[in-house]
């Protein structure tokens, strides 16, 4: 899959979607990376009709169904976008412009030599952190307990944000909803382990 960033002509300004224009009006944006058959950004789109929820995903088939999906239950405020959230947020957000990101059972990468590619990590935890207005939260989820103990330390070491209770979080701002993978656990009796922060607000001048 080509990377946004390479059909950017070279020399060209980035210019970032304007979401209100998207979607036709203003309200908060959420983001669900990796989201995989979009069970979860269909159900809080639904669940939240307050909310534009942008799901982004790597594989055109599920990307191309949710689209499907929606349109045809009229949910109106939720995009599908096929693209790399490793290397494509910075083209599609802009900073301080998103309410919450959520990742629903990233995928793990068991070898050693494509750790690397996890997307919790230090760089992107960073750039996200970035992208979130004042008291947006970051919300993971993962049945691979080893992921869950890395993904917590990334996150933990990140300046710019601060642990919540990740139940309390999940039912009172989630509206306790799941993801396909989710609920795939709990059919088989596999535990997840789940993670909140929120963005800490900026040290006053
Ligand atoms: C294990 S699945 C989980 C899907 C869904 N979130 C769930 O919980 O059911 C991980 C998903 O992340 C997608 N993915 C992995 N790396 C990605 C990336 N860099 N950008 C966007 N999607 C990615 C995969 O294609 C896959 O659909």
């Amino acid at each position: 899959m080509l990377p946004l960033m390479r059909i950017r002509p070279a020399g060209q300004p980035i210019r970032l979607p304007d979401w209100s224009i998207a979607f036709g009006r203003h309200a908060k944006l959420e983001v669900d990376l990796g989201c995989g058959r979009g069970h979860y950004a269909f159900a809080r789109a639904q669940a939240r009709p307050d909310r534009n929820v942008v799901a982004i995903e790597t594989r055109i088939k599920w990307v191309g169904l949710l689209r499907q999906r929606a349109k045809k239950q009229g949910v109106l405020n939720l995009r599908a976008i096929r693209c790399d959230a490793s290397m494509d947020l910075p083209l599609l957000f802009d900073k301080a412009s998103v309410e919450g990101f959520s990742i629903f059972h990233p995928d793990p990468w068991w070898k050693k030599r494509h750790r690397k590619r996890r997307l919790v990590r230090p760089e992107l935890v960073d750039q996200w952190a970035q992208m979130l207005t004042p008291g947006g939260w970051i919300f993971v989820q993962t049945d691979v307990p080893d992921l869950a103990e890395e993904a917590r330390e990334v996150l933990s070491a990140c300046a710019k944000l601060e642990a919540l209770d990740a139940t309390d979080f999940k039912r009172e701002v989630l509206d306790g909803l799941g993801s396909h993978r989710e609920h795939k656990c709990q059919q088989f009796g596999i535990p997840v382990r789940a993670m909140a922060f929120a963005r800490k607000p900026d040290p006053a001048p």
